[in-house]
């Protein structure tokens, strides 16, 4: 709901729990008021009435209250909005006229020719908030950045940041630690999301995991970008986040141009960080992942069984057994297409490899469908081999400064998407590929950073550090209309490229290259706080873990690990014994049963993976499931109780797995013992209110 009050300039939007409130003062500045739990209008007006500190010399009176601080004038904080014409920098701006539009705010002010439009929404509880940048002329404006939005906190003593770091196979681990003075910057320079940081923060001051404030930020870009959270000298907090790293150029507008930026999207959940998960998960199954009311099916991914060794045979006999165990998305990997028989050649070069598949693609997707599964093949379109016939056809189409040294990582180079030959010839070759068999799924890969993000002969070559990423994404929109019935996976070396940009053009996304299933719990585990198990692919791989460590643990241990998110298995099935191919299918089965209330479920975190004991619950109507994990077992120390969530106490419950009846009361407050022991022991429980 959006309300607008009698002055004209006080709005007021307003969540089933929440509200958020901005005022235009009679200076025309653009003052935040109030962003909590639900408050009337009147409060909202209220809020308005207060005065503004005073200003003097040495500290603005709009900082820190300021919905969008611009460059320019008596403000010291962060600008979120920075431009410059051949004559002058910065903006002052007036206030022109508002919208109310589908319960949509758009606040429309003007600087001489540059139209700056401020938008907010809120969906559920979350507001979405952008800009747009339209050049009326006559002047060229250059935005040397634009941030979606700056978001302000109401006042309180002790703030405390959460936020996901990580690195390649490492990616998402939880740190929580207090604000000081000064500034906190997450990014990414690297040209996409990264691994290094999620794009997203949270901050409370005394929240646990079910109660107290929250307030959560997310931004949906896929590139390079930037998150400052800043505690300003009189103690407030604004966090300040967009497009782009620096502020160095993000693009030129010239007259009659216009520019959008992604949407930053943030929260308020009184419900703690468990709550605020859970809105964040509601929000992107409803507005922002496609088709999310449809249940991610089982996959098999070929890649760690095959690495690049792959044959056409092989893979008949891994779909065969993958078919067996229930599997309903067989998908090959890298390795099927131009000379790719290792990492040195063929990016780029997207025709089946004539060796492998003599008959390109069709035959083994039609054995694949004839086997009852779904047909996937990995691409990773935005890179190209130096060894490859694109390479030798268009050196040109790469990243590049002119007169420097090319950086191969992974023997491989970043092409120009920003260049309209290079997005027609990627359209031709994915919108043949997809035409050319039937295939239902695409594993989209990106695997290494940008370095040399150079375009000889462009005149304003840093924008194609923006303009790679909207490439990008309109790319994936056109092919997604001309194939519709095609799911896109985002994988960059594994959990490089998750945000909600992506998220609203791809069904699912690849979590983390670490596959072994206890580093994948705290993986998860930071996962969670602002994506949904809907969107989160884990796969079951062979013991000892081949990639990290040689990690041994029981079929039942890797499978529970991975039934908290889109169960998929990537273990070599051709090795599996006959005992352990009749374990997996009764997993996959009974993954199948769980499955609506794991990936549409709300999730509660019972305990996080320390050592010990850790679970997630999910609950669905009235079905609940809980996985639970024993990492390690002391003498002594029997594993607690685990107190569940999301129940109704006056209810009871019925397990499924031991036919007891469990009072809901007793669960909530009690618990219950999930019977776990030894190291790495895992479990499943089912419950329905009866
Ligand atoms: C990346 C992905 C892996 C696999 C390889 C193939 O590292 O994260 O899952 O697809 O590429 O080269």
């Amino acid at each position: 709901m959006l309300q607008t009050a009698d002055d004209g300039r006080t709005w007021l939007l307003t969540g089933p729990t929440s509200g958020y409130a901005v005022h235009l003062t009679e200076h025309g500045e653009l003052r935040h008021l109030h962003w909590g739990p639900r408050i009337e209008l009147a409060d909202a007006e209220a809020l308005a009435a207060r005065p503004l500190p005073d200003s003097w010399p040495f500290e603005s009176a709009l900082d820190g209250h300021e919905e969008y601080p611009v460059e320019g004038g008596p403000r010291f904080v962060r600008p979120a909005l920075s431009v410059r014409t051949a004559e002058r920098r910065g903006t002052e701006w007036a206030f022109e006229t508002y919208e109310t539009k589908g319960g949509e705010l758009r606040l429309r002010f003007r600087d001489s020719g540059l139209g700056i439009t401020l938008h907010h929404r809120m969906r559920g509880d979350v507001v979405e908030r952008w800009v747009t940048l339209d050049n009326r002329g006559p002047d060229a404006v250059e935005v040397l950045r634009a941030d979606s939005a700056t978001w302000t906190l109401p006042d309180r003593e002790g703030w405390r940041l959460s936020q996901l770091h990580g690195r390649w196979a490492a990616e998402s681990r939880l740190v929580r630690t207090g604000l000081t003075y000064g500034e906190k910057v997450l990014g990414s320079r690297r040209g996409h999301t990264g691994h290094q940081h999620l794009p997203w923060v949270a901050l409370d001051t005394d929240a646990g995991e079910e109660h107290g404030e929250v307030y959560g930020c997310a931004l949906g870009w896929s590139g390079s970008w930037r998150i400052a959270v800043a505690q300003l000298p009189d103690a407030r907090v604004q966090i300040t986040g967009g497009a782009g790293y620096d502020d160095s150029g993000l693009l030129r507008l010239r007259a009659g141009e216009s520019y959008t930026t992604p949407v930053f999207a943030g929260l308020w959940s009184g419900g703690g960080h468990g709550g605020a998960s859970r809105t964040w998960h509601a929000y992107q199954r409803t507005y922002v992942v496609p088709d999310a009311d449809r249940d991610r099916p089982v996959l098999y991914n070929s890649w760690e069984a095959t690495g690049f060794d792959i044959s056409e045979e092989r893979q008949r006999a891994l779909a065969r057994r993958a078919a067996a165990i229930g599997v309903e998305l067989f998908v090959v990997d890298d390795g099927w297409f131009g000379a790719r028989t290792s990492d040195r050649a063929g990016l780029g070069d997207w025709r089946p490899n004539p060796d492998r598949f003599p008959g390109g693609l069709k035959p083994l997707a039609d054995h694949v469908h004839g086997l009852g599964m779904e047909f996937g093949i990995w691409v990773e379109p935005e890179m190209v081999n130096p060894d490859s016939d694109l390479y030798r056809a268009h050196p040109d189409w790469v990243q590049h400064q002119p007169g420097r040294r090319r950086t191969e990582f992974r023997h491989q180079l970043v092409l120009n998407l920003a260049r309209e030959d290079v997005q027609e010839y990627l359209w031709e070759q994915l919108d043949g590929l997809l035409s050319s068999a039937p295939i239902d799924y695409v594993k989209w890969d990106f695997n290494r950073c940008f370095t040399d993000a150079g375009w000889p002969g462009e005149p304003y070559p840093q924008r194609l550090w923006a303009d790679h990423v909207r490439a990008l994404y309109a790319l994936l929109d056109r092919l997604r209309t001309a194939h519709p019935r095609v799911a896109f996976e985002s994988c960059s070396g594994g959990g490089g490229r998750i945000d909600l940009g992506i998220l609203s053009r791809t069904d699912q996304v690849w979590t983390s290259d670490n596959t072994d299933p206890l580093d994948r719990l705290a993986i998860q585990h930071g996962f969670s706080h602002i994506h949904p198990a809907r969107v989160m692919a884990a796969w079951v791989t062979d013991s000892p873990n081949t990639m990290l460590g040689g990690r041994v643990s029981s079929l039942r241990f890797r499978f529970v690990s991975a039934m908290a998110g889109v169960l998929g298995v990537g273990g070599d099935l051709t090795r599996w014994t006959e005992e352990e191919l009749a374990e997996a299918r009764d997993w996959i089965a009974l993954y199948k049963e769980i499955r609506p209330v794991v990936q549409r479920g709300g999730l509660y975190r019972l305990r996080p993976p320390r050592g010990g004991l850790s679970a997630v619950q999910y609950v669905l109507g009235d079905e609940t499931v809980v996985l639970a994990w024993l990492q390690a077992q002391h003498h002594g120390e029997p594993p607690p109780a685990l107190r569940l969530r999301g129940l109704d106490p006056a209810s009871s419950y019925a397990c499924r797995e031991t036919g007891e009846v469990h009072r809901g009361a007793v669960l909530l407050h009690h618990g219950m013992h999930t019977g776990l022991r030894g190291d790495l022991d895992a479990a499943v429980v089912r419950l329905c209110r009866i």
